[in-house]
C-alpha cells in the first residue's frame, strides 16, 4: 500500500521527530506520533488494523493521558474486510449502580457542576479495557501482549512532553493538584513539565503489563480491587460489582445514504448518527449541492439547528430512553423538519420544540483512523472527558479516572462544561451511559474509501459532517481539505452560529448576519481531525492530520 502524507510530521524537533516517519509506510493516523509509530510497528509485524488499534489505544493512553485512557471509554467503528461487515463497538463508560438522578445538586435543587467534573464521584465505569479484551478477542490477529508492548515501553521510559500536553496542563492545573497522585505523575517534582522533558509513567507500566498477563485484572482482580478502593476511600460510589458488570456492546452501526455516497457511523449511546441521519437527510431534500456558498452554510446551519434540537429532545442511552430511531432516520421526517426553512432567513431556535435542561462537554478527547492492507479500517474515537478528566488517579494503578458523569444531563436548567441542552432521556439512572457526541465514521464513495472522525466534544458531529460535505463536492477536492477546512457549527441551542477565526471572510459573516444569524467569531480553533483516506482499490491512502493537532506546530 502506497501512502503519502499531507501533513509530513517535518515540523518536529525534539525527540518526537524520531519516531516522525515511523507512519510513511502504514496508513494510520492518530493524534499523537508515539501512538502512530505503536500501530504502524505492529501493522509491521504481521498485525491487522485491530491489532494496531490497540496498540494506538495504549500508546495514547500513555501520550496523550489528558484525552483518553484506560480509565475512560470510547467507540470504535470497524470494517471487517474478511466478511465484509461493518461492527460498532460501544465502550461507552456506564453510570455506577449507587447513582442517583439528583447526586450533583445542591439543597436548593442547583447542579453544582464541580461534582459531576472533578474527583471520584465525576468518573463513571471505565470501558477502554473491555475494547481491548473485545477486539484481541474476536477480530486481531496477535497476542495482545504484543499489542500492548509499545505502550508499556513508553509508560515505562518515558515520553517527550509535547506542546499539547503543557497546554492541557495549563487548563486544568488546579485540578490536577488537588490529586496527589496525578500531581506526582503528571507534574515534574511539582513543576509543570516543559516541552522536551521526558514524562514517566511506571504505575501506569505495570498495569499494562499486568493487563498483558491478564485482561481480566481490569474489571475482576488486583487492577479492579485497588481501583474500587481508593475510589471509595476518597469518598466515591464504585463497587466491585460495578466493574465486574461492566460490558462492551456491538451495535449496529448507522447507515445513511447521501448525494450517492454510503455514511456509515455511531449509533446511541452517541448522538452523531442520529443527527447527522436527519441533517444530510435535509441537505438532500434542498439539493445543497446547487447552491451558492452562502446558501449551502445558511442550509447547513438550518439542518443542525434541527438535528441538535432532536439531540436534545430524544437522544439517550437506547438501553434505557426509546428515541424514535425509524422517524429520526426517515426522509419524510427530515423532509417534514425541512419544510420550516427559508433560503432568506434563520429560524429562531425558540420556535422549535423545547427541552428541559442545558447539559455541557469537555474539552479533550482523541480519534485515529486506520486501514491495513487487507482492507480493514477502524475509525475510532476516545475519551476520558474533560482534559486530565476527573483529575484523579487509581491509588497506584496509574490509571487516570474520567469524568464522563458530566456528560449526563445534571439537573434543569443547569449547565456543565458546554452548552448542549438535554432532556430525562440522558438523565442520570444506574448502569446507563451518558450520550455521547464522538462519531468515528466511514464514508465510502466512487471517490474511494475515507476513515474520519475528531474530538470537539458538541462540535464533534458538525465537524464530521462539514468534512464530509467538503468531500463529496461534486467539484473534485483535494482530499487534505477535509481536516484542514474552516469550522463552523450550531447546536440549536444557544442560538448562535460558532465560527473559527480566520476561517470565513467578511462577505460570508455579512451575509449570514442579514439573514439574522447570531455569527460569533470564536477566539480560538477547535478539534483534532485524524482520518485515512484510500482510493476505491484501495492500494493507495493518504495519512490525513489536522493541523489543527501536532501535525501543525512548530516546536
Ligand atoms: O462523549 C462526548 O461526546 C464527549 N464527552 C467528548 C468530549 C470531547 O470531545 C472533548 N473534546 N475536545
Amino acid at each position: 500500500m502506497k501512502v503519502s502524507i499531507f501533513y509530513s510530521f517535518i515540523f518536529f524537533v525534539s525527540l518526537v521527530s524520531q519516531q516522525a516517519h515511523a507512519g510513511d509506510d502504514c496508513a494510520i493516523a492518530t493524534a499523537h506520533p508515539e501512538a502512530t509509530a505503536a500501530g504502524c510497528k505492529v501493522l509491521r509485524n504481521g498485525g491487522n488494523a485491530f491489532d494496531a488499534a490497540i496498540a494506538v489505544t495504549a500508546a495514547l493512553s500513555v501520550v496523550e493521558p489528558y484525552s483518553s485512557g484506560l480509565g475512560g471509554g470510547g467507540f470504535y467503528l470497524l470494517h471487517v474486510a474478511d466478511s465484509d461487515r461493518d461492527v460498532f463497538i460501544d465502550a461507552r463508560e456506564v453510570a455506577p449502580e449507587r447513582v442517583s438522578e439528583s447526586m450533583y445538586l445542591n439543597a436548593a435543587g442547583k447542579a453544582v457542576p464541580q461534582r459531576s467534573r472533578e474527583g471520584p464521584l465525576a468518573a463513571a465505569i471505565p470501558g477502554i479495557p473491555a475494547a481491548i479484551k473485545h477486539l484481541s478477542k474476536y477480530y486481531a490477529k496477535l497476542p495482545v501482549a504484543f499489542d500492548l508492548q509499545p505502550a508499556i515501553m513508553l509508560a515505562r521510559n518515558g515520553f517527550s512532553v509535547d506542546p499539547r500536553y503543557v497546554r492541557a496542563v495549563g487548563w486544568v492545573e488546579k485540578r490536577i493538584r488537588k490529586f496527589a497522585l496525578a500531581e506526582r505523575i503528571f507534574f515534574n517534582q511539582g513543576e509543570p513539565y516543559k516541552v522536551g522533558e521526558i514524562l514517566r509513567q511506571p504505575e501506569l507500566a505495570e498495569t499494562l503489563e499486568v493487563m498483558a498477563e491478564d485482561l481480566d485484572s481490569f474489571y475482576h482482580g488486583e487492577i479492579a480491587e485497588e481501583m474500587v478502593n481508593h475510589v471509595i476511600s476518597s469518598g466515591g460510589n464504585w463497587t466491585r460489582k460495578d466493574l465486574q458488570n461492566y460490558e462492551v456492546k456491538e451495535r449496529e452501526a448507522v447507515n445513511i445514504d447521501f448525494s450517492g455516497a454510503k455514511i456509515i457511523t455511531a449509533p446511541l449511546p452517541s448522538s452523531g448518527g442520529l443527527v447527522m441521519a436527519q441533517v444530510f437527510n435535509i441537505l438532500e431534500d434542498w439539493s445543497y449541492y446547487n447552491h451558492d456558498n452562502i446558501a449551502r452554510s445558511h442550509l447547513m446551519v438550518e439542518a443542525m439547528r434541527r438535528g441538535y434540537n432532536d439531540r436534545a429532545r430524544f437522544m439517550g442511552d437506547p438501553g434505557f430512553s426509546n428515541a424514535p430511531v425509524k422517524q429520526l432516520m426517515s426522509l419524510e421526517y427530515a423532509r417534514k423538519r425541512g419544510q420550516s426553512i427559508s433560503l432568506d432567513s434563520a429560524t429562531d431556535s425558540d420556535s422549535l420544540p423545547t427541552v428541559f435542561d442545558l447539559s455541557l462537554e469537555g474539552e479533550e478527547t482523541t480519534h485515529f483512523s486506520i486501514v491495513d492492507d487487507d482492507g480493514n479500517r477502524v475509525a475510532a474515537t476516545l475519551s476520558i472527558n474533560g482534559p486530565f478528566g476527573s483529575g484523579m488517579v487509581a491509588g497506584n494503578t496509574g490509571i487516570l479516572l474520567n469524568n464522563h458523569m458530566d456528560d449526563f444531563s445534571i439537573g434543569i436548567g443547569s449547565g456543565n462544561a458546554y452548552e448542549l441542552v438535554g432532556n430525562r432521556a440522558n438523565g442520570i439512572e444506574p448502569g446507563k451511559r451518558p450520550l455521547s457526541s464522538m462519531s468515528p465514521t466511514f464514508v465510502e464513495s466512487e471517490k474511494g474509501v475515507l476513515a474520519i472522525g475528531t474530538p470537539g466534544g458538541s462540535r464533534i458531529i458538525s465537524m464530521v459532517m462539514l468534512s464530509i460535505l467538503e468531500y463529496l463536492d461534486p467539484i473534485d477536492v483535494d482530499p487534505s481539505a477535509v481536516v484542514s477546512l474552516a469550522r463552523y457549527h450550531h447546536q440549536y441551542l444557544p442560538d448562535r452560529v460558532q465560527v473559527e477565526p480566520n476561517g470565513f471572510d467578511e462577505a460570508w459573516i455579512f451575509e449570514l448576519r442579514r439573514k439574522g444569524h447570531d455569527v460569533q467569531v470564536y477566539h480560538r480553533k477547535w478539534g483534532n481531525m485524524q482520518a485515512v483516506h484510500c482510493d476505491l482499490s484501495q492500494t493507495k491512502c493518504s495519512v490525513l492530520n489536522d493541523p489543527r493537532g501536532l501535525a501543525g506546530v512548530v516546536f
